[in-house]
């Protein structure tokens, strides 16, 4: 374990107080955490594709209101850091070790009916819009984040950061927060039910959370076609996989959507090979409906032929980083970060470089991209 920084009065913080702004790089006061709270000093904050159109007011979601004092909220996602301090009721998390913290806030009272993703959006309900305006408003793009105690799950650093030659699977820390994609998928997959040896079709898989499912249901031992419209990032995803996993393991078709539909369906026919598709993975934006809408009406994420799933549940993430830990997906690029052919291609920025990690996380997508602010390293 670490040693961790002693706690700062003060931190950085990137808020937004209006779209019309933008992130902005501000000191914020450090929240001592109470009873059911952790304090996580980040490591790697994972940028989203279209964080840049939630915060430039393209993407209609909603948000946080201001405070009285005008003081915004800091922005974020899911995030790999290290325990800073604790509530008295934690028993499970301990200062110094390294935490995968989460963004998915539930209600406690009605974990089931009420939730949102801090930094991200509010959700739309009247409980979501409460516990984001006054309770847990802020996101992971900060040297801290305050977060419930059940979000955080605690990782096996000796496992997943040591080296390979050591009898670890070589991840940095930066690499760990592609965690954060690979998750949704693996929430959805699991609710399904989705069994080894089953098809599943991944469309679209070319973007971030397309790429991510893929590369899950292969690591679950599902056959996938890959459905898309760019041919050369098809080509890239299964070279990817056959170049990353297992011989024997990497099950991966693709088809090119070319708008056709007769001509697709028949290729879907002969890449299913006879097979029956057990199921579909949806990650579609809402710009393939021609508009921005808010996220509750468009953002259908997994849309299966067994059900709908946002997000996933505390039990998906302890299961998931089993997973992870047992070596079912790739290994790392080692501490110089990842490459090509690694689990995750990393590129980090400092706090103060918003919007180059916004532009960059809008381009840096597909398979096994991925984003991070890296407060420390950075700055
Ligand atoms: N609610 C949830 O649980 C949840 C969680 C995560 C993500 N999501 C949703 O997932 C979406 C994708 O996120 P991402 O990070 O994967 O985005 P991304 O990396 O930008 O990928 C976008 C994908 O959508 C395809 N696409 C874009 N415009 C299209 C159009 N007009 N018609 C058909 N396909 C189109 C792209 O294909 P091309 O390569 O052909 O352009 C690409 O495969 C987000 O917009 C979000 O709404 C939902």
């Amino acid at each position: 374990m670490s040693p961790i920084p002693p706690l700062p009065s003060h931190h950085r913080a990137l808020t937004l107080k209006s779209t019309e702004v933008g992130l902005e790089l501000t000191t914020v006061p450090t929240p001592v955490p109470s009873h059911g709270t952790v304090l996580v000093h980040v490591e790697a904050a994972s940028v989203l594709s279209y964080h840049r159109e939630i915060f430039n007011g393209a993407r209609k979601y909603p948000l946080p209101s201001s405070t009285k004092d005008g003081a915004g909220f800091a922005g974020g996602y899911s995030a790999v850091g290290r325990v800073a301090s604790v509530g008295p009721d934690a028993t499970l998390l301990k200062p110094g070790q390294l935490v995968f913290a989460d963004c998915v806030i539930h209600a406690r009272d009605d974990p089931a009916g009420v939730f949102y993703l801090v930094g991200v959006a509010t959700g739309s309900t009247d409980g979501g819009r409460y516990l984001a305006n006054h309770v847990w408003r802020d996101g992971a793009f900060a040297e801290y984040v305050a977060l419930p105690l059940e979000n955080c799950v605690p990782l096996d650093e000796s496992r997943l950061c040591s080296a390979p030659s050591a009898g670890g699977l070589g991840y940095s820390v930066a690499d760990l927060a592609y965690a954060s994609y690979l998750l949704v998928a693996y929430g959805g997959l699991r609710d399904i039910g989705l069994e080894p040896g089953e098809t599943l079709i991944v469309c679209p898989a070319t973007g971030g959370f397309g790429g991510a499912g893929v590369m899950t249901a292969v690591a679950m031992g599902a056959r996938v076609i890959a459905m898309g419209r760019n041919a050369t990032e098809l080509a890239r995803l299964q070279d990817r996989v056959a170049t990353t996993y297992t011989a024997g393991n990497s099950h991966v078709e693709t088809v090119r959507i070319t708008g056709n539909m007769e001509a697709d369906a028949q290729s879907l026919r002969e890449a299913a090979r006879g097979a029956t598709v057990d199921a579909v993975l949806d990650f579609t934006p809402p710009q393939a409906a021609g508009e921005f809408d808010t996220p509750t009406e468009r953002d259908t994420s997994i849309a299966s032929w067994r059900t709908r799933k946002v997000m996933y549940e505390r039990e998906d993430m302890v299961l998931f980083f089993k997973l992870l830990e047992a070596g079912l997906f790739p290994r790392g690029g080692g501490l110089d970060g990842g490459n090509e052919n690694n689990f995750a291609h990393t590129k980090a920025f400092g706090l103060h470089q918003s919007q180059e990690a916004l532009d960059a996380a809008a381009e840096h997508t597909g398979i096994g991209r991925s984003v991070v602010f890296a407060p420390e390293g950075m700055d």
